[in-house]
């Protein structure tokens, strides 16, 4: 008796993904390059990057759709890397929804019960129209419902046979923006309320960012970093993630020495500090940095003023080049001797009326907000400006 139940107990979890050395080859090209990745039962996941990176291919093969060149998927303590994808306890929702056009949304939601053949499928059926929020809705036709209300109820038919896993493959993508925001949040309720593993792929980082508890950045097939939305923003390790994730400011520095607040660093005529802590280069004296610092972090004073600016900050000097007002900021972009186009975003308080185009200014930072990159790196991977080329 109590066997039986550990087990019922084993299987009611579960619902954690494990990929194991897995990779998926086309040929001579690879999509997605030999994989480590985890996915914590319960937790909602977001597997982001450009198109073409690899993100439907690794879903796939976590639904069993695709099957892997090498390594495995497990769910649970489950090896499923040979079951065939209804064996799984997985559902997959897509862009398209799919719905069965004909049918009404009740029925649309039914589906996947009567197929079981189970009978009395009302109360499951209107459980998950709550869930959806489309209880009033229910005897419409799929066409009579907006397209955010549509890719609900393919949430619903998904969710209805209780899987230990939802995949969902850029869900609103074909959504308009406004819409799209608040689907994101929708479908962060609905995870939380049913508490089952979401993995979501999405190109659109503000769209990860959101959403998930967890984050893998892909880049051309492979996981590029792993992390929370806030450690990858703060604590990005390759110029990919510091570019992809928000915009980036980089200076080319040289280790000068070891301070006492970490590392000093030269970078045109001026000294820079950085946190060791918050260096992913080698910190060999004289070696090469990547000193990053994100736009919000960074004030801009005039020349004038210089004197005013407090000690112990790091600061470059520069030119405005270009000042965009956008109402809540002020966008600048300065020329400086260590960096071209430095991008500064700061918050309009008291707005400072010399600081124009051509003002001289003194941009300066705390240094805990500075982190270092390995310079071998392409400075632009990851931006808009290297995807267009
Ligand atoms: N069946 C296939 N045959 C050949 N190449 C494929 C196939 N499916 C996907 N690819 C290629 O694998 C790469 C990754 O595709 P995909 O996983 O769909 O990317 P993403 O979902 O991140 O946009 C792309 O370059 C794509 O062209
Ligand atoms: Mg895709």
């Amino acid at each position: 008796m109590k066997t039986t139940k550990d087990t019922t107990t084993a299987a009611a979890h579960g619902g954690d993904v494990r990929l194991s050395g897995i990779s998926k080859t086309y040929g001579s090209f690879t999509a997605v390059h030999p994989l480590d990745l985890t996915v914590p039962e319960g937790s909602f996941f977001a597997l982001l990057g450009a198109s073409g990176c690899g993100k439907t291919t690794t879903l796939r093969m976590i639904a069993g759709l695709e099957e892997p060149s090498a390594g495995t998927v497990h769910l649970g303590d489950q090896d499923v890397t040979a079951l065939p994808p209804y064996k799984r306890p997985v559902n997959t929702v897509f862009q398209s929804y799919a719905l069965f056009p004909h049918l009404d949304i009740f029925e649309n939601v039914a589906f996947g019960l009567r197929r079981r053949g189970i009978k009395s499928v009302k109360k499951q059926v209107d459980e998950m129209l709550d869930l959806v929020q489309l209880g009033e809705q229910a005897r419409k036709k799929p066409h009579q419902l907006s397209g955010g209300q549509q890719q609900r109820v393919a949430v619903a038919r998904a969710l209805i046979n209780h899987p230990k896993v939802l995949l969902l493959d850029e869900p609103l993508g074909a959504l308009d923006l406004k819409l799209r925001r608040q689907m994101q949040l929708e479908l962060k309720r609905i995870q939380t309320e049913v508490g089952i593993t979401f993995v979501h792929v999405t190109h659109d980082q503000e769209e990860a960012m959101t959403m998930a508890d967890q984050v893998a950045v892909m880049n051309a097939g492979r996981v590029e970093q792993l992390g929370s939305p806030a450690d990858l923003y703060e604590n990005p390790r390759t110029t990919f993630v510091a570019n992809f994730l928000g915009s980036s400011n980089f200076i080319e520095a040289e280790i000068d020495s070891r301070g006492g607040d970490g590392l000093v660093l030269k970078a045109g005529g001026g000294k820079l500090v950085l946190p060791e802590a918050r260096n992913s280069a080698s910190t060999t004296t004289g070696g090469k940095v990547l000193v990053g610092v994100r736009p919000e972090k960074i004030s801009v004073t005039h020349a004038d003023e210089a004197g005013e600016i407090p000690e112990g900050r790091n600061r470059i000097t520069g030119r405005i080049a270009d000042s965009s007002f956008i109402g809540v900021s002020t966008q600048y972009v300065v020329d400086s001797p260590v960096c071209p186009e430095f991008e500064v975003y700061a918050q309009n308080i008291a707005r400072d009326p010399r600081l124009v185009p051509g003002a001289e200014v003194v941009l300066h930072w705390n240094p805990a907000h500075t982190f270092g990159l390995d310079a071998t790196q392409d400075i632009d991977a990851g931006t808009e400006e290297e995807a267009a080329v």
